[in-house]
């Protein structure tokens, strides 16, 4: 089973502010749900109550060790025992979806990244690692123009970029 990262960060790395996204992008997300569906999602337990339910046509993994359940999710306190759930259920590609706690915890098992870089710059409390280009080859881009409404940003500039890790 393949573990993919899928992000969207500004350019000081920033993921969130008070539990809730930078920005509001409609072509990421679409490319989101387009990326994710029909596979296992997995996630911290911030995130999930960020999103407030389970995503549909999706599986949802939530990870915490407090004893978090809510309908419609699968709850792990173990990262392993949630991989092994995706895996024996025949997942392919297990993705990664945050946030800031679970990318840094797991990254070390990342294969494949979906990330999409926002020219975005503002408050944050939750920020992505730094991430080292050097061990990852870059296999597709594609940039999307800020999107205007009197003369507003109304949805900034982005670049998304999928990177595999080097052998
Ligand atoms: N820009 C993006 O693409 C993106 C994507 C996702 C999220 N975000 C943002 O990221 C922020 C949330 O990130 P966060 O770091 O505060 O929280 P988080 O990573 O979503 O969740 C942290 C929680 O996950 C559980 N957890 C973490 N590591 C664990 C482990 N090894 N085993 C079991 N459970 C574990 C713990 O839950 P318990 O306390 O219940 O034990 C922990 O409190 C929000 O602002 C959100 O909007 C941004």
């Amino acid at each position: 089973m393949k573990i993919s990262m899928i992000v969207a960060y500004g350019k000081n790395w920033e993921i969130g502010l008070d539990n809730k996204m930078l920005w509001h992008i409609s072509e990421d997300f679409k490319n989101f749900k387009n990326i994710t569906s029909g596979h296992h999602l997995l996630m911290g337990r911030k995130t999930f109550e960020s999103i407030g339910k389970p995503l549909p046509n999706r599986t949802s993994l939530v990870l915490s060790k407090t004893g978090f359940s809510h309908e419609g999710v699968h709850t792990f306190s173990e990262v392993q025992d949630a991989f092994d759930f995706a895996r024996a259920n025949g997942e392919e590609e297990l993705f990664i979806i945050g946030g800031a706690n679970i990318y840094e915890t797991l990254f070390p098992y990342v294969d494949k990244m979906y990330l999409s870089e926002v020219d975005f710059e503002g408050k944050a409390d939750a920020y992505l690692k730094q991430i080292d280009f050097s061990s990852w080859d870059l296999i597709e881009q594609k940039d999307y123009e800020a999107i205007l409404e009197e003369d507003k940003i109304k949805s900034p500039a982005w670049s998304f970029k999928v990177y595999t890790k080097k052998d």
